[in-house]
């Protein structure tokens, strides 16, 4: 089947950081798992470079918009050489087919009497290009660091979202994985309920975008009204179009670069196919204008709907999201140059649910490389490979195998295998990796069961030879399935067996879960190396340190945050020694939970009320939401410091912090062993 990935098309007001990379690294790898599944996938991407943003952009750099996009496009090209990404058109909102495109569109919008003149009186955020309107606080609501928002006025053509409100809610309803995460489906639902109103689609406060032909429209009361200015495309309008105008709609032709993975040559005539089964990879940020003007856009002009938009959460920094004026961002370039392409993408698909935001930490990429990458897997092919060096002469040769010999194991290995195909499709990719780690785990496990010396001490050696050949169709059947998280770690893998990973091996290892008798193999130089101190200085990546409390606000509450130093067994270390006199400054108290509920707009906070003996119960902010659910506290007892200066956390004050404690693998609360009154003492 003919498939569109798309990733959003990237602004290029700024080099690309790790939050670009994620996006573009989530897209590639669906295409990847496509392609092995046999379709033929189209991979779009490219630069947005219109707006009001660019534009002031170029301004503070002293450029002109067209060469500074020039410049900053071409970084973005580069960082996808660079990390292997292959598309198969990258598109520019600057390139003329795409501004032909834009101007019929609009016309024909106009032409399906959905557009009319009107006047813009409200907000705009210039850093997300949106309109808002009854903004008390002149603060942008959906902005990272605070964005100022600037009131605007001028004429306008708008576009009737209103009357689509029905038929998007229709949509949604239709299929179950049309947005993905489905709480992020549940937010679209609710915003289209609460009711649409019409949006702006051109601005003429400025000039850095594509140039509107003038049309007489009826104004919202039945006049004709004829623009008094030049319009330019609103950029959202301008850029959600490129997913279409690329294939070369509404326009005479987008140039086309070959297609790598792709198993035909794309040519202009058979792009347009790849339309009616399109999947956007977008960010929670964005999920709004593809999931509502996107489809309310192509209902007007009646083309098909894409299929699926998949959002992803965002990369944080200390909780924050990563943003140039923050000074928090991550440069991906340097952190895939440092640790490799591959640990890099296994690092950022593997750390958090798809949906979930994610705290981005050196020093967990580093636990990662070495426990799961280097011991699990790396270790696990230098033992096949070593044991059937020593025994078997680097060949495999088990003419008699059966599963029957390892029922357990290859029951498993049947169990997991089918779990992974649902596992993508409904974007749990980390539990997909989790999957194949299971996998790895019944290869480790065989090893240790099986003693493959012993049974060559024993003369068993048809028996080492079947234990060998289940290993080698276990390291193949991961190979395959990491293709789309590791591409080039799964071919290292698969040469080693003389063998390649290709659509029909895929259906061969993984969708018929068949069984190879006979391998020769070939020695392959260690997958990964070990890495035992941090590579890239902390300064230069990690803004301030992090308490190991999960819910202390150091910057707010005033409390010294404690150790700094490098971690990596995710132990901190020993604090500064302190005196009696020192801890009795803490007052901490045994409470009760009598609500939790999770905060707005975070995966990590709960607002718990506590009873701690006193009048009212107090507000406490705990950042475990990824750990308890509100069920699991409710009722229960806790230790909380009591005195604790209140800190302001995501808008909401915290009265106190309760206490914890975490290590790589979860978190688990500071308890009493016994029940006692609220608000009794702990010392
Ligand atoms: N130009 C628009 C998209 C138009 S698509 C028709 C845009 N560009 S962007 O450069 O600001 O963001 C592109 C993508 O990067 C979005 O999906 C966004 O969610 C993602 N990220 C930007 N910062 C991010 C993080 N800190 N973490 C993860 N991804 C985030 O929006």
């Amino acid at each position: 089947m003919q498939q569109l990935i798309t990733t959003p098309i990237y602004y290029v007001n700024d080099i690309p950081h790790i939050g670009h990379a994620y996006t573009t690294i989530i897209a590639d790898m669906l295409k990847k798992h496509r392609y092995l599944q046999g379709d033929e996938v189209f991979f779009l991407t490219g630069t947005d470079e219109h707006g009001q943003k660019i534009e002031q952009s170029a301004k503070a750099k002293g450029k002109s918009p067209q060469s500074y996009t020039d410049e900053i496009s071409a970084v973005f090209r580069s960082l996808w050489d660079f990390m292997g990404i292959r598309y198969d058109h990258f598109i520019r909102t600057t390139d003329d087919y795409h501004l032909e495109s834009i101007a019929c569109v609009f016309e024909q919008l106009c032409a399906r009497g959905d557009v009319y003149l009107g006047e813009y009186e409200g907000d705009y955020c210039v850093s997300c290009e949106s309109f808002f309107l009854n903004i008390d606080s002149g603060i942008c609501p959906d902005c990272a660091g605070e964005k100022k928002l600037t009131k605007i006025k001028e004429e306008s053509y708008f576009f009737a979202l209103s009357r689509y409100q029905e038929r998007l809610l229709e949509w949604y309803a239709s299929s179950e994985d049309v947005i993905l995460p489905k709480y992020r489906k549940n937010e679209v639902i609710r915003f289209v309920e609460s009711g649409l109103q019409d949006l702006s689609i051109s601005r003429t406060s400025f000039s850095w975008g594509v140039q509107l032909p003038a049309i007489t429209t009826k104004s919202i009361n039945g006049e004709s009204k004829t623009p008094s200015k030049q319009h330019i495309a609103y950029v959202w309008l301008d850029a959600l179009f490129n997913y279409v105008s690329a294939l070369g709609f509404y326009n005479h032709g987008a140039c086309i670069s070959p297609a790598p993975e792709s198993k035909a040559s794309h040519t202009q005539d058979n792009l347009k196919g790849f339309w009616q089964h399109a999947t956007h990879i977008v960010g929670k940020d964005i999920l709004r204008f593809h999931a509502v003007y996107w489809p309310a856009f192509l209902m007007s002009l009646g083309l098909e709907l894409p299929k699926h938009i998949y959002a992803h959460g965002w990369w944080m920094r200390d909780g924050q999201k990563m943003s140039k004026s923050l000074g928090n961002v991550i440069d991906p370039r340097a952190f895939a140059q440092s640790y490799g392409v591959e640990n890099l993408r296994y690092y950022l698909l593997r750390e958090t649910p798809f949906g979930q935001d994610g705290d981005f930490s050196q020093r967990g990429l580093i636990e990662r490389i070495n426990g799961e990458l280097a011991n699990d897997l790396g270790n696990l092919l230098n033992r096949v490979l070593g044991i059937s060096e020593k025994y078997t002469a680097l060949v495999i040769d088990a003419p008699h195998f059966a599963r029957a010999h390892f029922a357990q194991e290859c029951e498993q290995i049947a169990e997991i295998l089918t779990g992974l195909g649902e596992n993508m499709r409904t974007m749990q990719t980390k539990t997909y990796i989790e999957s194949v780690w299971k996998l790895l785990h019944i290869g480790n496990t065989a090893i240790a069961k099986y003693e493959p010396w012993n049974l060559f001490k024993q003369g068993e050696l048809a028996k080492l030879q079947s234990l060998l050949c289940l290993l080698a169709n276990l390291l193949l059947k991961v190979a395959h399935a990491l293709y789309p998280i590791m591409p080039e770690t799964s071919q290292k893998i698969t040469s080693a067996f003389t063998r390649q990973i290709a659509p029909e091996s895929y259906a061969h290892f993984i969708t018929q879960n068949a069984y190879d008798t006979h391998f020769t193999l070939h020695k392959v130089a260690p997958l990964f190396q070990k890495i035992d101190s941090l590579l890239i200085p902390e300064s230069s990546v990690e803004s301030t340190p992090k308490s190991t409390t999960p819910d202390s606000s150091t910057k707010d509450s005033g409390a010294k945050s404690t150790s700094t130093a490098p971690a990596i067994a995710g132990i901190a270390s020993i604090g500064e020694e302190i005196g009696i006199s020192d801890f009795a400054k803490l007052d901490i108290r045994v409470g009760e939970v009598l609500s939790a509920e999770p905060v707005p707009k975070s995966t990590k906070l709960l607002r718990l009320q506590i009873d701690i003996g006193e009048q009212q119960p107090r507000i406490v902010l705990s950042g475990i939401a990824e750990y308890y659910t509100p069920e699991q506290l409710i009722g229960t007892q806790v230790c909380m410091i009591a005195n604790l200066k209140p800190a302001k956390i995501m808008g909401q004050y915290s009265y106190g912090m309760i206490l914890a404690s975490k290590d790589t693998e979860s978190l688990s609360l500071v308890r009493i062993d016994g029940r006692r009154k609220n608000g009794s003492k702990v010392s």
